[in-house]
């Protein structure tokens, strides 16, 4: 490989040339709320981050801060045993001394690991002092055995630092930290004499550690070759030639027969190797993604077991995760023919180049062969110091581990994938496929298929936390089709095969869920676990994703809502699948969405409702399932104006009218007493323009002593009455006129009322479905 001058030359070598139909990022189809979990939390017990699945026991082990709980497989909700293990005001003091804050100085249990004999083995940071000890679960109590043992390089001191190990036999490997710093990290087999890498930058440059696995390719094997530990990790990256820092995904090998070099690599791996992982993302020029968990799905045929990984961006400029299968095949072939990656030194800079001269014999970072004892040697110890030191100075390859499929099984845009397991589900007709569990940053699952036709589907994503914390820890229980998931606040059974959460049968068949059938006696999205094949009358379509064969369902009933004319009015509706396109009907007619009404999401909204709004208004969906479109009713309603408002604008309008009447007569009436008096005393001007009163009450004596007011004040006093009563008799019949005239044309009134005035549960099982078949 040529040096790298830019960044971009560095970017293409992350990007994929897939057809652009190809690029899109997976949604779920189906959304959902993990309503009656099975939870397990404990007072004043946080960081579920650690779990040991024991089906022997029929027990889920979980490693807290401060505690280790036995919880039953079935429910966890139910404890079966817990023991403390906190740190000591000794060691509390002494961690506070070296400057660790509270939250540092605990025991974060980050290993469990079962033993041969049963016990369990469990290692906790225990502030900044790392310690194991050996747990035994019997007779419904947890019993630690209080043999407090060195925990240095079995976990981390710092409870952030991640850390991995694995049982392989009777001996632990590991890989973490092994200082205070966290700054030496090494991947370390537990035996006597332990074996370790090599503290060098070629090696290790910053890693962070992810898994590590065995795949036991001794079996069968006509090579003769050893079992091999895996470790997934990621590190910054030495072989770009670039200003910044960049981090790169790695899966590393050793050998499990090696025993260290003689003279060079001492007590050190000498079958250390390690090569690129890449899960390209198609046409998006940022950073790699970087690995952060990976699970083996195992096979009979080691050849065929298959690592899953799921990579979330290193950069906040990107928010793409993405999920990628590599096969044990295929990463073997990159260690055993791959070439070599080389530092040469060129004006006192190191650059990595593809290593072209020859190669030592036998094979650097070799596991013991056949043909390699052939040459006499027997065991590592035997190995010639130019392969030893080849090996020392470069056991990176060249290039990167291909994905199974050339490319990444699912892209995610949004919250950042974190943890995977994977299943193998036979289906109704017998074949096999692979349902990925996928744990986000946002505590929610996501349920993905990978069919044994290629094509891989997200199906389902479940909100199993309410608040947005990262789920840390998945742990899948075949046995008992349990799935388990821990966060920082507790812990979440999640039942795999829940196929009551399929409403209807085209729910269920459109879903193209492995674990599920419709049932036809039963009516009911049923298991399809432990049927004989093609048994019973189950109907599963998972390439055709036929839902044909479902009958016809009953039309939905519409929910009726009243509404004012003048308020906003918001119908909820929530399609089945969230991949379906959803149009809204008025009277049956496609509604025109414009001006009053709008889209809220799948809401429609009808902003200043008029009477002429009141009728049937339907939800339809669209959903393209393999080349079939379906549709289907997803809610419908009956609009009817209330008559309140109505009764209430009549009324006020009469009486307006009425008042301005009434007040006009009593006008009247005082201009003909008036025009009576008047002419009696004409021209007397006593008391300065000053006139009798008329009283106010038609017909009434005049005083003229008594109440008197100016003839231009009496004037002005009628005119005001006169006024007041056209006023509210215009008033009136305005307002009669108008509500006359919304009866029949489109006015709007601005009278805006809170959109939840007609906000109303919406039962969406789906119940009414047309099927229109293929197209
Ligand atoms: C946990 O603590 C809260 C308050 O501190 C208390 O109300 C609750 O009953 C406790 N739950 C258990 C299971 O002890
Ligand atoms: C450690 O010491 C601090 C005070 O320095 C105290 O608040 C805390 O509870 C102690 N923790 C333990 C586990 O003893
Ligand atoms: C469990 O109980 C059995 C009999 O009741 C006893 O023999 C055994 O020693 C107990 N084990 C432990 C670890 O206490
Ligand atoms: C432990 O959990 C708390 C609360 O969930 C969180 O703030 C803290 O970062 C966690 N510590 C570690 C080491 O994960
Ligand atoms: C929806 O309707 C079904 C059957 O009609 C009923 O069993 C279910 O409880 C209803 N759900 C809600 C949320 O009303």
């Amino acid at each position: 490989m040529a040096p790298l001058t830019s960044l971009r030359d560095f970017l293409v070598l992350f990007l994929v040339l897939i057809p652009l139909g190809e690029v899109f990022a997976s949604i779920p189809r189906k959304t959902v709320q993990y309503d009656n979990a099975k939870i397990f939390r404990e007072n004043g017990s946080s960081n579920y981050s650690t779990m040991t699945l024991r089906e022997d026991l029929g027990v889920l082990f979980i490693g807290a801060r401060d505690a280790v709980y036995a919880l039953d497989l079935e429910d966890i909700s139910s404890k079966k045993a817990g023991v403390y293990w906190q740190v000591s005001e000794e060691q509390n003091t002494s961690c506070k001394s070296k400057g660790k804050d509270s939250m540092e100085c605990q025991n974060y249990i980050k290993t469990l690991q079962t033993l041969h004999d049963g016990r369990m083995l469990v290692c906790g940071t225990n502030a900044y002092n790392p310690t194991c000890d050996y747990m035994t679960y019997a007779n419904g109590t947890l019993t630690l055995e209080g043999k407090k043992e060195e925990g240095r390089g079995k976990v981390p001191f710092d409870p952030f630092q991640r850390s991995t190990s694995v049982m392989v036999g009777t001996e632990l490997y590991s890989a973490t930290s092994v200082n205070f710093l966290g700054t030496e990290q090494v991947l370390q087999r537990h035996s006597s004499p332990a074996i370790r890498t090599e503290h060098r930058q070629s090696w290790l440059n910053k890693p962070s550690f992810v898994q590590l696995d065995v795949v036991p390719e001794s079996v069968n094997n006509l090579d003769g070759d050893d079992d091999k530990v895996y470790m997934f990790f990621s590190e910054e990256a030495m072989e770009f030639d670039l200003p910044d820092q960049i981090r790169v995904s790695r899966v590393a090998r050793v050998c499990k027969g090696d025993l260290g070099g003689q003279r060079t690599l001492q007590q050190k791996w000498t079958s250390y190797l390690k090569a690129r992982l890449d899960c390209p993302v198609p046409l998006e020029p940022s950073l790699p993604a970087i690995i952060q968990d990976i699970f083996l799905l195992k096979d009979q045929d080691w050849r065929k077991s298959v690592f899953y990984a799921v990579f979330s961006p290193q950069t906040t400029t990107s928010d793409l995760s993405t999920v990628c299968a590599f096969s044990v095949a295929d990463i073997g072939k990159v260690f055993s023919e791959g070439r070599y990656m080389t530092p040469v030194t060129m004006e006192s800079e190191t650059r990595w180049v593809t290593h072209t001269g020859e190669e030592p014999v036998p094979r650097p970072g070799t596991c013991m062969t056949n043909a390699v004892r052939d040459l006499g040697i027997e065991h590592s110890l035997d190995l010639p110091d130019k392969t030893l030191q080849f090996v020392r100075d470069q056991p990176l390859l060249e290039g990167a581990v291909p994905p199974l499929t050339g490319g990444p099984l699912l892209l995610q845009r949004g919250a950042k994938l974190s943890v995977i397991v994977v299943d193998r589900v036979m289906a109704e007709d017998g074949e096999i496929h692979h349902v990925m569990f996928i744990g986000t940053e946002e505590g929610t699952v996501q349920k993905a298929v990978q069919y044994a036709a290629g094509d891989t589907v997200i199906i389902q994503e479940t909100q199993v936390f309410q608040t947005l914390e990262p789920i840390k820890v998945l742990r899948l229980s075949s046995g008992t089709g349990q799935l388990y998931a821990g966060s920082g606040s507790g812990v979440v059974q999640i039942p795999v095969r829940d196929c009551g959460r399929y409403g209807s049968c085209l729910d269920c068949i459109l879903a193209r869920d492995p674990y599920c059938a419709w049932d036809t006696t039963l009516a009911a999205c049923s298991s399809v676990l432990n049927l004989p094949t093609g048994s019973r009358n189950m109907y599963q379509s998972l390439k055709h994703a036929d839902a044909s064969m479902c009958p016809r369902p009953v039309p939905m009933k519409p929910l009726t809502l009243p509404f004012n004319v003048g308020s906003s009015i918001h119908l909820p509706c929530q399609p089945a699948s969230n991949l379906a396109q959803v149009s809204w009907h008025f009277a049956k007619q496609p509604l025109q969405l414009r001006d009053r009404y709008q889209m809220l999401s799948q809401d429609l909204l009808i902003v200043s409702a008029l009477a002429s709004d009141a009728g049937r208004y339907t939800c339809q969906s669209l959903e393209e399932v393999k080349g079939r479109l379906y549709t289907r009713t997803e809610a419908a309603y009956i609009l009817q104006p209330t008559k309140t408002l109505l009764v209430l604008q009549l009324s006020v309008a009469l009486l307006s009218v009425l008042l301005g009447v009434v007040v006009l007569w009593s006008v009247r009436g005082h201009v003909r007493l008036r025009a009576r008096i008047h002419p009696a005393e004409p021209g007397q001007n006593n008391n300065n323009n000053w006139r009798t009163d008329p009283g106010c009450v038609p017909g009434s004596e005049v005083n003229n002593n008594h109440t008197i007011i100016t003839i231009e004040d009496m004037e002005d006093n009628q005119t005001a009455r006169v006024s007041v009563a056209l006023l509210s008799m215009i008033l009136g019949s305005l307002m009669l006129w108008n509500i006359s005239r919304d009866q029949l044309s489109h006015r709007v009134f601005r009278m805006e009322e809170g959109l939840q005035d007609h906000m109303s549960p919406v039962n969406s099982s789906s119940d009414t479905v047309i099927h229109m078949g293929d197209i």
